[in-house]
């Protein structure tokens, strides 16, 4: 028997990689774990229930015992907290805004690392393989995964596909207006996370000059690529 496809995928913010993540899991016919929803759910779960987010062991606390429930089908990634369905919410601006404290709180880290380790497990036992993504997938969550992925992009390029998904334009104004929220946030996040190099072993793909579906097929290149090379 074959050992599951683990895939990981890690890069900043605008590269890209939910999507080419996502895409790629329907092309191979297996799971996908989206780790930053994990985080987001969570900021979500504080802001609603009232925790400090600088309160960082009554949140890594939460961490450990938040009713999350996530869909790693990627047809149909739904993300629910205690019921409520915040597939939406946690996408918002006061969400995004929230999330830094929790992503860069180091008694949350490895309570989420751990959950995200049994749920690539259970889903690549399900579906045969996994493409999960992320900041520290190829380096701690899973840095034995079959395939790691390191996607990146100019900052130029980063910031023009966020700008035109959250303001609909790349015009000067809206890409100043989305600036703070890419850099800043990664630069935060790079302060508990190697996501802006590549690891040893990670594959580095650059999605500067790409689009979506050319980035798709990069990445699945370095899978067929990976796996040739383990015959
Ligand atoms: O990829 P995203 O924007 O949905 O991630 C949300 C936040 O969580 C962001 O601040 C980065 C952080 N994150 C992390 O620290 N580690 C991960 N594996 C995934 C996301």
């Amino acid at each position: 028997m074959t050992a599951p496809l683990t895939i990981a995928i890690d890069g900043p913010s605008g590269s890209g990689k939910s999507s080419v993540a996502r895409a790629v899991a329907q092309r191979l016919g297996v799971g996908y774990l989206d780790t930053g929803a994990m985080y987001r759910a969570l900021a979500w779960w504080c802001l609603a229930q009232g925790i400090d987010l600088e309160d960082r062991l009554a949140v890594a606390e939460a961490a450990a015992g938040y009713p999350l429930e996530l869909s790693t089908d990627p047809e149909h990634v739904t993300v629910s907290v205690g019921g409520t369905d915040v597939t939406r919410a946690i996408r918002e601006a006061d969400v995004t805004a929230a999330v830094t404290a929790v992503a860069t709180n180091r008694d949350v880290r490895p309570v989420l690392q751990e959950a995200q380790r049994r749920l690539m497990a259970q889903t690549a036992e399900r579906t045969g393989g996994v493409v999960a993504e992320g900041r520290d997938i190829t380096t701690v969550v899973a840095p034995d995964a079959r395939v790691r992925v390191l996607l990146t992009a100019s900052e130029e390029a980063r910031l023009r596909r966020r700008s035109t998904e959250l303001h609909g334009s790349a015009d000067a104004a809206a890409v100043e207006a989305t600036r703070d929220q890419v850099v800043r946030r990664d630069r935060a996040d790079s302060t508990v996370s190697a996501f802006t190099e590549a690891a040893e072993g990670v594959v580095l793909v650059d999605t500067s000059d790409l689009d979506l579906d050319e980035s798709i097929e990069a990445v699945l290149d370095v899978v067929a690529t990976a796996t040739e090379s383990e015959r």
